[in-house]
This record gives structure tokens, C-alpha cells and sequence, in this order.
């Protein structure tokens, strides 16, 4: 069989990991998906970075555009992250093109998801998001497939590793937030813009995303309401502690009676429960199915490697031929989302 060609826009802290992890786990991957996966073409904005990867034998593209509607590229995978041009355009071409996409960027997909899983289901392409909710947690294709026979009440949690990673200094060692948050770039966690981060946008994309796959509604960022962390000082954490509390961004969205209610904002959670523990980078993202126990995952949420990991994943299921409807039903029977009036929990 032949390999599929995979061509990568973006070499930064997750793209480089994606072309290192596929050359290491090759015969992993290969023994996996049937067929080996192989990286044809890459493209970032500068040709001359040193990135300490092997790049020989990879064509270089131009730019985005020319990488998605490479004839050689089977596969597009856009790593370079903002709700607007390159990667808009990039995605859009290489869906129209007939390829499969993946991509780890949930304020794409947050803003413009359902025109581009349109252009998936139209030319039939895959359109994989794993990495962009939970880096390396599997909670979309829980929510997509493991749980596609379950009626979902409620999914939230800790979504935004910069955020819980600076809470947690914050607390642990008295640092100021803004020591914190420059240790959380220096790592590779942080967004390049770090107010997406700590102003709760990168959260509510992604509480977008799952109420959208947990509820069969379209993807709306707009109907999440949003409060970040980035007024929270040591002082304040000191003081929820005092009272048996730790403060964590939460990410909500419940079905309610008058529609889905989707909102993040800082929560004082009790120092005794599960979520409570979830320190530094990890995420954990809980699901209140019908009939069921509740479901929780945990895992890193960020950084190069975690977010590879999915990455790479969402590669092998293309090579595998596996597609799915992006969010969970085809487009036609996504319902509009019903915005329910905000009530504190
Ligand atoms: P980086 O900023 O580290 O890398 C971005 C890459 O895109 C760089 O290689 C950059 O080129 C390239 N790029 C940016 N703009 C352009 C452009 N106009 N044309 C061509 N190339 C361009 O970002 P990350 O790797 O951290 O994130 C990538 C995506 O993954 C984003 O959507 C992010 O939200 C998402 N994500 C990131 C996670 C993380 O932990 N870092 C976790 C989950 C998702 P150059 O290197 O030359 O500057
Ligand atoms: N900036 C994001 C975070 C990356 O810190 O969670 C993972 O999506």
C-alpha cells in the first residue's frame, strides 16, 4: 500500500514534534495504520530557523496555500494556530481539494468549524481536531464515538493547562502571576498570544468545541460567557485556602431546560474534591452522561509532545482511512444553539 504523504504547516513547538514523533515511531505507526505515513512537505514562516529536526529530503513549500493544494499531499496538517488567514484559507483550499486536514487549532475550528466541516462532508476529506481540546487527553473521540450512544447532561472541567500550570505556581511558591506566565511560554504552553490563555478565550474555543460534539448543537465561541485569571494575585488564592478552597478556570457547559449554558470563569472548588487536585499543566475534563456514572479524563493539556501525541494520531486514523463526521453527525442535523440565561452553580 502505498504511504500516505502528509504535508505540515507550522514547525513550531508542536509542529516539530509531529515531524520528529512520525519519524521515531514510523514502524509504530505503520504496523498500526497498514501503510507507513511519510512527511513530503513542510512550510513555516522562516526557512532559516534551526528546529532540530531532519528535514532532508522534505520539500520546502512557499507558503501555506501551496502546501495544501500540493498534488503530492494527501494530508494537510496545519500547526501554525490563528482563527484567520493563513490557516483559514490553507484549511479551506486543501478540504476543497478533496484531502483530509488535521489540525490542533480550536479557535479556528471555535469561529469557523462548521463552514469547514462542510467542506469536509462535501468533498469527503477527514477533518481531525483531537489535539485541540486536552493536547494529549482523547476527549474527543470519547465524546464523539465512546459515548455516541449516551444522551450527555453536562461536560466541564480544567481546559487550559497555561492557566491551571500558573494557578498552581501562584499558590505552591507565592510567585507573581506574571513570573508564572513566562515560565508557561518558555515551556511551550502558552498560546502566542498568551491573553488568549489567561482571559479564557483558548477555554471557552474549547468548551465550544465539546458542547457542540457533547450536544449536536452547532460550534458557537459567541455563546460562551468569558472570565479569565488574569486578575487573580497570590494573595487571593492565600485567601481561598484559608476557607479549604483552591481556585481553578472552569470551563461549563450544561443542558438546561432552557438551552445549553456554556461558561468559563474562576471557580473556588473544595481542596477535598478530584478536580481540586488537578495541578499544574494537566487538564481534566468530566462528562455527566445519561444513565451513567460520571466520566473523567486527565492528562498533560499542553506543550510540544502531548500535543504531538494527538496529533499523530489523528494522522494515523487518515492512513487508516477512518472518517468521521467532525462534530459527531453530519451537518445537517447539527441544531442551532440555543443560548440558555446564565445561572451561577
Ligand atoms: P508556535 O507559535 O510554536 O508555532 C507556530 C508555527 O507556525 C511556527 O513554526 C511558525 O513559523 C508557523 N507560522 C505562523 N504563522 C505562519 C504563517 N503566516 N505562514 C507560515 N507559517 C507560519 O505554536 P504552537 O506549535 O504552540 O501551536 C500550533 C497550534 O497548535 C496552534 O493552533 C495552537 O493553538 C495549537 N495547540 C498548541 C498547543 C501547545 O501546547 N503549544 C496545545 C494544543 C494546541 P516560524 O517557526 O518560522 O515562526
Ligand atoms: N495554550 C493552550 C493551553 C495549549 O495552555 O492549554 C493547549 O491547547
Amino acid at each position: 500500500v502505498a504511504p500516505l504523504k502528509v504535508g505540515i504547516a507550522g514547525l513550531g513547538t508542536v509542529g516539530a514534534e509531529v515531524v520528529r514523533l512520525i519519524e521515531t515511531q514510523a514502524r509504530v505507526l505503520a504496523g498500526r495504520s497498514g501503510r507507513g505515513i511519510r512527511v513530503v512537505a513542510v512550510t513555516a514562516r522562516s526557512k532559516a530557523k534551526k528546529r532540530g529536526i531532519d528535514l532532508r529530503g522534505v520539500e520546502w513549500a512557499k507558503d501555506p496555500m501551496a502546501l495544501a493544494t500540493h498534488p503530492e499531499v494527501d494530508c494537510f496538517v496545519e500547526l501554525m494556530g490563528g482563527a484567520g488567514d493563513p490557516a483559514l484559507s490553507a484549511v479551506d483550499a486543501a478540504l476543497g481539494a478533496g484531502k483530509s486536514v488535521v489540525t490542533a487549532n480550536k479557535a479556528l475550528l471555535a469561529k469557523h468549524g462548521l463552514k469547514l466541516a462542510k467542506a469536509a462532508e462535501k468533498h469527503g476529506g477527514a477533518l481531525n481536531f483531537e489535539a485541540a481540546v486536552g493536547a494529549a487527553i482523547p476527549v474527543i473521540k470519547t465524546l464523539r464515538e465512546g459515548l455516541a450512544g449516551t444522551g450527555i447532561n453536562r461536560v466541564y472541567g480544567i481546559l487550559n493547562g497555561t492557566c491551571n500550570y500558573i494557578l498552581t505556581r501562584m499558590e505552591q511558591e507565592g510567585l507573581s502571576f506574571a513570573e508564572c506566565l513566562k515560565d508557561a511560554q518558555r515551556l511551550g504552553y502558552a498560546e502566542a498570544n498568551p491573553s488568549f490563555d489567561v482571559d479564557g478565550h483558548d477555554t471557552a474555543q474549547k468548551l465550544a468545541i465539546l458542547a457542540s460534539l457533547a450536544f449536536g448543537t452547532k460550534v458557537a465561541q459567541s455563546a460562551v460567557y468569558v472570565e479569565g485569571i488574569s486578575s487573580i494575585a497570590p494573595e487571593d488564592l492565600r485567601a481561598a485556602a484559608d476557607l479549604g478552597y483552591r481556585v481553578k478556570l472552569l470551563g461549563v457547559a450544561v443542558r438546561t431546560a432552557k438551552g445549553i449554558e456554556q461558561r468559563v470563569h474562576p471557580t473556588m472548588v473544595p481542596k477535598s474534591s478530584s478536580i481540586a487536585q488537578v495541578m499544574g499543566v494537566t487538564n481534566a475534563v468530566t462528562i455527566d452522561g445519561e444513565g451513567i456514572p460520571p466520566i473523567t479524563l486527565v492528562g498533560p493539556g499542553a506543550g510540544g509532545a502531548a500535543t504531538a501525541s494527538a496529533v499523530v494520531a489523528d494522522i494515523a486514523d487518515v492512513a487508516r482511512g477512518i472518517r468521521a463526521n467532525p462534530f459527531g453527525r453530519p451537518i445537517s442535523q447539527l441544531r442551532d444553539t440555543k443560548k440558555a440565561p446564565m445561572e451561577r452553580h
